[in-house]
This record gives C-alpha cells, structure tokens and sequence, in this order.
C-alpha cells in the first residue's frame, strides 16, 4: 500500500486529480479507460481539479467509461441527495467530452434490487473490469456503503445503513436521521478490490481513526477499509489533519518515501 499524506485537502485533491488525468492519459488502449467514482465531500476538490483540467484540454473523458459506487435506495434522481444528483451537478455536467451512456450509476428506485445489483456487476465485467477505482471512507471506515461487518469478498448488493451513518449523513437530510434512507445500494469490496488500483481519499480529524485502521490495523471486516491492505495496487491520499492517529513511525515512513509526491 501507498500512503501519499500532503499538507491540506486542497494539495491531495490537486496531486489525486493529477494522478487519475496521468492514468486516463497513459491509456492508450481501444477499449475505454474504466474509472469507479464516489460521492460525499471528500471527492468533491478532486472533481474540481479534473473539471478545470478537462475545460483546458488536459484530460479528456470521451474514452472514459464510469461506475459509481453507490446509491440510496427509494430516491429519485431528481432529489438533491441522490447520488444520481450529486454527480451530474458535482462532476459530468461540467465534463466537456463525457458521454451520457458512459455514465453508470445504481438505479436507487429499482423494482427489482437483487437484479439491478446482478447486472451492475455483469456490466462491470462486460468492460473487462475497472482500471482504477477511487473512494472515500465513512468515520467508520465503511468503503462505499459497506459497513462494519460486510463480508470483505461482497459483492454489489443492497446494505443496510448503520444508524452511526444515517448520523453522519443527516447534515445533508435537514439534519434529521430518519430522513436519510435506512438502505442503498453499493459495489461490494470485492468488486472494489477487483479492480486494477484503488486510490482512496482521507482527510480531516474525524478521519483519523479510520485512516489508522486502513493503514495499521488488522484486516477485519470491522474496519471494511482495511480490505485494502490485501490489495496491490492500493493508494491512500490523505492530509496531514487525518494522520493524527498514526504512529510517528509509520508518518515519518511514509512522508520519506513519498517526498518526491509531495506538492
Ligand atoms: C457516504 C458514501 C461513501 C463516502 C462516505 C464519506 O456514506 N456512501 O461512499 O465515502 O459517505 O463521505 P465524506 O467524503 O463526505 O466524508
């Protein structure tokens, strides 16, 4: 596992945008460049960076093909807090190049999850897989909506919010927890560590326990981030205020190894 920790939310959201435009840009195969995305604030300065990078002709998405990670069950896509929502007005309605049928995301109103979640997968597949996925963590190390306790081989499937979740998430739901769905819909570990690299986003204090159990704590499906250390293709871009709950050891470690990615 890589850790590149910088200085601030804005650095790691700059050298993460710069790491997944190299990637998007290095792929010069036919067959399109298969990127897995997330919702939540932590992505949103990465967004930010990749729009600008698109609009001066940096990066381009014709070629990009996306999945997201997940979505609340029994909202439409025309709520605000659907994720359906949050992308387009985050993200691919600022992209100049990225095709509409290159977009996936769960259908949250499904009449028929099992299915929805069945095909997510099959479709994943259809395109030979996901060339890098990136992510952000819940406060309770959950990666997408798998919580404390999904398997650590999941697959897409429909979850069960916690209600230390629903919580989290009632900021966006007038700050009332039973507005917030009790259930999404979300890729499972497995299908997140199947992909070829995984670059996930930490920062902020209320992070920090989670960024240790990513780093340096056991495997268990306690933390379902720690799944990550079995991976190896794995990269943690964090900030300084998540690492607060690392040991001076493992900072240290990886501020000297990763000094050259330091912006
Ligand atoms: C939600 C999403 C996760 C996301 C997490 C963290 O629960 N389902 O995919 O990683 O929030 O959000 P934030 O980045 O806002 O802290």
């Amino acid at each position: 596992m890589r850790v590149v920790i910088q200085e601030n939310y804005e650095k790691m959201s700059r050298w993460a945008a710069s790491y997944i435009a190299g990637k998007i840009n290095a792929h010069k195969e036919k067959r399109p460049f298969v990127l897995g995305l997330p919702t939540g604030s932590s992505p949103i300065g990465v967004y930010r960076e990749l729009i600008a990078m698109n609009k001066a002709g940096k990066v381009s998405f014709a070629n990009v093909v996306t999945f997201n990670m997940d979505e609340y069950l029994g909202l439409p896509k025309t709520h605000d807090q659907s994720y359906w929502y949050f992308m387009h007005d985050n993200f691919f309605n600022h992209l100049v190049d990225m095709k509409a049928e290159n977009i996936n995301i769960l259908n949250g109103m499904t009449e028929d999850p099992e299915g929805e979640c069945r095909r997510y997968e099959e479709k994943i597949a259809s395109y030979g897989g996901i060339d890098l996925f990136m992510g952000g963590i819940g406060v309770d190390g959950h990666l997408a909506f798998n919580e404390p306790f999904t398997s650590l081989s999941s697959r897409t499937g429909v979850r069960d919010l916690t209600t230390d979740t629903r919580i989290v998430n009632s900021r966006f739901f007038g700050n009332d927890p039973e507005k917030v769905p009790a259930k999404a819909l979300s890729v499972g570990i497995g299908t997140v560590t199947d992909s070829r690299e995984v670059l996930v986003l930490i920062s902020g204090h209320n992070k920090a326990r989670a960024l240790a159990a990513t780093v340096e704590g056991s495997v268990s499906q306690k933390w379902t981030c720690s799944a990550l250390q079995m991976h190896n293709g794995a990269i943690i871009a964090c900030d300084e205020a998540a690492c607060g709950e690392l040991t001076v050891d493992t900072y240290k470690y990886f501020l000297d190894i990763e000094r050259k990615e330091r912006l």
